[in-house]
Parts: C-alpha cells; sequence; structure tokens
C-alpha cells in the first residue's frame, strides 16, 4: 500500500510541541506497523524475546532502552535487515515477511543506521543513490541529476556538504547526514532513525528537527531511537520501553515523565553523578600559542594561539560548535593530527611533540575518540582483543603477556565500564553501539594514562551506563596522584556536569574560560559563537546557533 491509501487520520499538525497529539494517535483506527511476539536470537544471546509494538500512521514513537536493551534488533527486523526467529510483521494490515532491506523500501519503509554504512571510497551523491543510481534515456550514469537532487537532499539539514566530495573525507556527523540525506532520497512512508542525532552538533539537530517536522506534515511515520531524553520528550507521541530484549510498555509521551522512562529503561535507581569539588593537584600537561595551520583553506589554519593547562585530578571541558577545532586540538596533543604545529606542549614539566600516538601513549596520554569505527574498533577481533589491545603491545615490549593474565585485565576493566557482552570472546561487531564504545574506553583506561583525552565519550551511551561512566572519570580523577582529563562533548550539560573549568573554542581560537560555578548552558553557547559580551556577531557559516 503507497502512502496516499494510509487511513485519513494520518495527517499530522506540523508543531513538534503541541501536546494534543497524543490524544488524536489513539483515535486513529488501526496501527501501520503492528510487531506481535518478536523473538530474534544471536549466538549466545536473546537479543529480542516476544516483543510487541503498534505504531499508529503518522506518529513519532520513540523506542528507548540501554545499551543492548534490542531497540536497533528491533528496527532492523522492521527494515528487513533480519529475520525474526518467531513472530509477525503486519505493515499497512498486510502481514509481511521481508527478504532484505529492498523488500522493505518497497513497502515504504526506510532506515538511517545507527552504524553508518558509507562507502568511504565514492562521492556524496554517489552514497545518496546507491543501489538506485539514476540514468539518463541512454542508460548512463546521471551524474548532473543525481548532485543536482543530492544537493536538494542535503540543503535543509546542512549546506556545507559538497555532493561531489568523498564520502569518506567527510567528518563523522558529516557522513551522519548524508546518511540521513539517503533516507529521505527513498521517500518513505515510515521512517526508522537510530539515534539519528548522536554525532550531531546541537545547530545540526535543530535541522533535522525542522526536516522532522516538515515530514510529519506530509504523513510520514516515524520511529525514533534516542539515549537523549530531551529529544524524545520534544518530539514523542508515544514511547515504547524496551528492557533487555522485551517491552516494558508503551505510553502516550504526554502521559509520562523523562524520570519515569528512565527508571522503566533501567529498573533501578542510576547513580548520583559527579557532585563535583575534586581537589586538584600539580601541573600536568600545558599547551601553550598552540597553531596548526590549514593550508588552502581561507582561514588559514584550524587552531591558532591555544593556550591551556591541565593539573592532576583536574577535568578539563572543552567546549564549541562543530569546526571550533575540538578534536584538532585533542589530535594534535595525542599525535594523531600533523605535525606541522608550533607552540609548545609540556606533559609534567618536558616539552613533547609526539609525531604517533604511540609515542604519546608511551608518555601516559591516552584518547577516547568521537568516531569508533574508524579510529576505534578491529572489527574482526573478539571484545577481548579490542579491549587489551594496547596494553598487549606496551607488554610486548617488556615481555609476554599471558593469555589468562589478559583476560583478567580486561573481565576487571569490562565490569567497571559496565560492558554488556555474552562473553569476552564475542565478536565486537555483535555488541550494541554504546557498548562497543565502552569497550573503547576500557582499552584506554588499561594502559593506566596520566592524561586522559575524551572526545565526544559518551556518543551513543544510554542515560544509565553514562552515570556510571561519569562516576568513573571522577573517580579516576580523584584517585591516588589523579589523572587529568581533557573532555569535548557534543552535550553541554554534560561539559556542565564533568568539568572543573570549561574552555572554549570558536573557528579555531580560544574565546572564552570559565571556572565550574560561572559556566552555564548560554555563557558558553555564546563564547562559542564568538559572542562572549553579548554583542551580535555574524554566525558561523550554515550553524545558526547552539540551540534554534
Ligand atoms: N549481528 C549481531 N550478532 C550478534 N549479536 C548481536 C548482533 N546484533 C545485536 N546483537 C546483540 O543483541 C543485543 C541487542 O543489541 P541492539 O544493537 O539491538 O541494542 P540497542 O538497544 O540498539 O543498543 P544501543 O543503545 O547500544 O545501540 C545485544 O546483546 C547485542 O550484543
Ligand atoms: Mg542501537
Amino acid at each position: 500500500m503507497s502512502r496516499e491509501e494510509a487511513p485519513s487520520g494520518a495527517a499530522r499538525p506540523p508543531d513538534p510541541k503541541s501536546p494534543a497529539r497524543a490524544g488524536d494517535v489513539q483515535a486513529s483506527p488501526s496501527p501501520i506497523v503492528r510487531m506481535r511476539g518478536i523473538t530474534k536470537r544471536f549466538p549466545g544471546v536473546v537479543a529480542l524475546c516476544d516483543v510487541t509494538l503498534e505504531v499508529m500512521p503518522g506518529e513519532l514513537h520513540a523506542i528507548c532502552g540501554e545499551n543492548g536493551a534490542g531497540k536497533s534488533t528491533l528496527m532492523k527486523i522492521l527494515s528487513g535487515v533480519h529475520r525474526p526467529d518467531e513472530g509477525e510483521l503486519v505493515i499497512h494490515g498486510e502481514p509481511r515477511r521481508f527478504e532484505g532491506t529492498r523488500d522493505a523500501e518497497r513497502a515504504g519503509i526506510a532506515i538511517i543506521h545507527q552504524e553508518l554504512a558509507i562507502v568511504e571510497d565514492l562521492p556524496v551523491s554517489a552514497n545518496v543513490f546507491l543501489g538506485r543510481e539514476k540514468r539518463t534515456s541512454l542508460g548512463l550514469l546521471d551524474e548532473r541529476r543525481m548532485r543536482e537532487e543530492c544537493r536538494q537532499l542535503l540543503e535543509p539539514l546542512d549546506g556545507r556538504i559538497d555532493p561531489d566530495c568523498r564520502a569518506g573525507s567527510l567528518r563523522i556527523g558529516d557522513q551522519q547526514l548524508v546518511e540521513i540525506a539517503k533516507a529521505l532520497s527513498l521517500d518513505a512512508s515510515i521512517l526508522v532513525m537510530d539515534e539519528p542525532t548522536s554525532a550531531l552538533t546541537e545547530s545540526e539537530s535543530a535541522r533535522l528537527e525542522r526536516v522532522i517536522a516538515s515530514l510529519r506534515a506530509k504523513g510520514t511515520t516515524i520511529l525514533y531511537i534516542s539515549h537523549k531524553m530531551d529529544e524524545v520528550f520534544r518530539l514523542a507521541d508515544r514511547i515504547t520501553v524496551l528492557r533487555d530484549g522485551r517491552t516494558v510498555r508503551t505510553v502516550n509521551r504526554v502521559e509520562t515523565t523523562p524520570r519515569e522512562v528512565t527508571g522503566w529503561m533501567v529498573g533501578r535507581e542510576i547513580a548520583a553523578g559527579p557532585r563535583g569539588g575534586r581537589s586538584v593537584g600539580g601541573r600536568l600537561l600545558e599547551v601553550r600559542n598552540l597553531t596548526v595551520p590549514w593550508p588552502g583553506h581561507a582561514r588559514g589554519y584550524r587552531l591558532a594561539d591555544v593556550s591551556l593547562e591541565l593539573a592532576k585530578g583536574e577535568i578539563l571541558g572543552v567546549a564549541g560548535l562543530m569546526g571550533a577545532g575540538r578534536t584538532e586540538l585533542l589530535e594534535t596533543i595525542f599525535g594523531a593530527g600533523g605535525n606541522d604545529w608550533t607552540g609548545e606542549i609540556r606533559l609534567a614539566g618536558r616539552s613533547v611533540r609526539f609525531r604517533h600516538p604511540k609515542e604519546a601513549r608511551d608518555a601516559g596520554i591516552a584518547m577516547v575518540t568521537e568516531d569508533r569505527k574508524r579510529l576505534g574498533l578491529f572489527p574482526d577481533f573478539d571484545v577481548t582483543a579490542n579491549v587489551s589491545i594496547c596494553e598487549l603491545a606496551a607488554a610486548g615490549r617488556g615481555g609476554l603477556l599471558g593469555r589468562r593474565a589478559e583476560e583478567s585485565l580486561v573481565a576487571g576493566q569490562v565490569r567497571a565500564t559496565g560492558v554488556r557482552t555474552p562473553s569476552l570472546h564475542a565478536a565486537i561487531t555483535g555488541l550494541s553501539g554504546g557498548n562497543q564504545q565502552k569497550c573503547i574506553l576500557a582499552r584506554w583506561l588499561l594502559t593506566a594514562p596520566q592524561v586522559l583525552l575524551l572526545d565526544d565519550p559518551t556518543r551513543g551511551i544510554d542515560v544509565g551506563a553514562k552515570a556510571e561512566l561519569y562516576s568513573l572519570i571522577d573517580r579516576l580523577c580523584r584517585e591516588g596522584d589523579g589523572i587529568g582529563v581533557i573532555l569535548t562533548s557534543s552535550e553541554l550539560p554534560e561539559l556542565l556536569t564533568l568539568s572543573d573549568r570549561i574552555i572554549v573554542l570558536a573557528e579555531g581560537r580560544l574565546t572564552g574560560e570559565f571556572r565550574r560555578e560561572e559556566a552555564t548552558e548560554e555563557r558558553l553557547m555564546r563564547a562559542a559563537t564568538g559572542d562572549a559580551h553579548g554583542s551580535p556577531r555574524r554566525e558561523p557559516r550554515g550553524h545558526s546557533a547552539w540551540r534554534p
């Protein structure tokens, strides 16, 4: 059945904030999606057990649950990626059994995957139309049309991405936008969005919300997975909570609260976040007048004249909009950027210049990146190997780390970071997204660093696990001599919760520094848009502000 044939109650008012809609949804006659008794097993795990989900036409239905709860698996069944072991799927009133994603696409279902499936060597436009290439009347690839349509699809999401550029050269947030454009190009009546904003900045997320509003005005039904409760409560009509592969319940958004939903997700009390008030020790890291050139770019530099200090036991937050230079700053310190920087980096009083991350690691620096797929994971290895890989390399110099010793080290760290895995030898690719991220953190903690660089470390991590990680990071800073942490985050509340001090970058320059007690979202946002004194200022290209 095509979208035109969907029940007429489908059209939603475009205003995503209207609370009256939840009632409308109940009044709609029959579900557009009905999943009943869905069970899905993977080796060693029951990912879903007897799950029921009903989605009404035109509603935005959020799926919430901890890492590994089964959200992505359920959506992959709906979109034809996986076949259920048991249970039935009814779309538009018709029982369906999808043999693949193309089947689901023909039934009007598209999915934006959590783990990006970009073909790095192809240009952006070819990625968007992969497998559905446009052709001229002569049967040749119609590159011009694809480029033009791609531009139009990307326009409302972000005007900056060039359809001709190699997809692999884009930063992860931009790749996510390409992935979204690809799903939009299918013009589906049912759109699944699996953590679409996890790599987006706040202004990009705001743009995406406007795109969602216009899709809803057209009557598109949206299934939405997110760990961001504010997003869920702004957008959803109804919320289904999964826990350990089972449906806990489905509720109207207006009849519940984030706290209640979180409670159903975790089924236990969430640990209180760190309270601050860490005592800070001696100076650990010092960066003076760091300048990183950017040849061929109009600005000429990625970072200009950036100075900072980090003490033992301190958490230094780095705020900034996309393109502000947060990742570049961390990568340069870690020896993972270019080697053409000027200025000085001093570690424990000694001037250093790392040409490779390995040198940084040997000197006691660890870095957890935002892009786990490209920079972090070894997809062919199991959990143990992925967690112990740095430690093994280090042990290799001084002697062999025995298998048993390796396993007990890994087991300890896996427990400390709360990784959920069927076994230590499970394939890393079988873990849920959030649990993969925790493995990378576990790996670096195993190297017992002095300085820990965290680049958006909780991307895709659920609220319960986030709170546990905050406590873990806080503890690492308090214990013994205390490590020093530099943290970036796309979520301001996270920076405000964890940091003792926050510095702000805008277009590669330092534009503000706040102590914990002075920092507010508004102050940080002003500094990040270069408006520290409240005067009007030209906005960075393509990014209106932190919030709409
Ligand atoms: N391809 C696979 N092979 C083996 N196990 C898998 C596979 N896909 C998922 N699983 C397992 O199924 C369970 C549910 O995973 P799923 O990815 O659906 O979780 P999720 O709720 O999306 O979590 P997250 O919030 O971390 O993305 C997990 O235990 C995971 O390890
Ligand atoms: Mg998932």
